[in-house]
């Protein structure tokens, strides 16, 4: 996918140390280290999707896919270029790929303080599913949210 400088592109080896400089800006006291980014980009069972602005990773996405149920693990955009629909854009190309996997729904849990991405995902058809209480590490809650992949994503 190709237009306005703007490439989204299955994700590579040499893309992880742009994409875990992005996760240290998004994700300060949980991010993923080169080396991690790298072991999940070599997971069989992982879908990982990347936007190159003038050939620079300016976001990514990584799924997990499992017979017809794929997780979204991580989805970040570098702080400059958000709210240019960078992730959307980026999240359907995943969904393509998914669907032709045979993935009918995906999954998350995100931060239930995390206004934006939670806006993001509702955005995306996402609905809410569940709360685990204190599921990460400093104690906040995680809300698990679902989307049914039938046609309209
Ligand atoms: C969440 C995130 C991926 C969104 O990326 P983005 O490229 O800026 O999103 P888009 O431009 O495609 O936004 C699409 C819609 O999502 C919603 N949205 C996105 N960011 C938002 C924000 N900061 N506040 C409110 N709504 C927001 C809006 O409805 C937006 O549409 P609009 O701009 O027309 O209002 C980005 O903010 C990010 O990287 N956050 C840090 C990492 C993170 O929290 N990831 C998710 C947890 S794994």
């Amino acid at each position: 996918m190709k237009d306005c400088g703007i490439v989204i592109r299955k994700i590579n080896a040499d893309d992880a140390l742009a994409v875990s400089d992005i996760e240290r800006q998004s994700f300060a006291g949980d991010f993923w280290s080169a080396g991690l980014v790298d072991g999940e980009i070599k997971s069989p069972s992982s879908v990982g999707v990347v936007a190159e602005v003038s050939g620079v990773v300016a976001a990514y996405a990584f799924f997990r896919a499992a017979d017809d149920e794929a997780e979204l693990l991580r989805i970040a955009v570098s702080g400059p270029f958000r709210r240019m629909k960078i992730a959307s854009r980026l999240f359907l190309f995943a969904v393509g790929i998914l669907k032709d996997m045979g993935v009918k729904k995906i999954f998350l849990e995100v931060r239930a303080g995390n206004a934006a991405a939670k806006a993001f995902y509702e955005g995306r058809g996402f609905s809410f599913v569940s709360v685990r209480r204190a599921y990460y590490d400093d104690g906040e809650d995680g809300d698990i949210m679902r989307l049914d992949l039938n046609g309209k994503n």
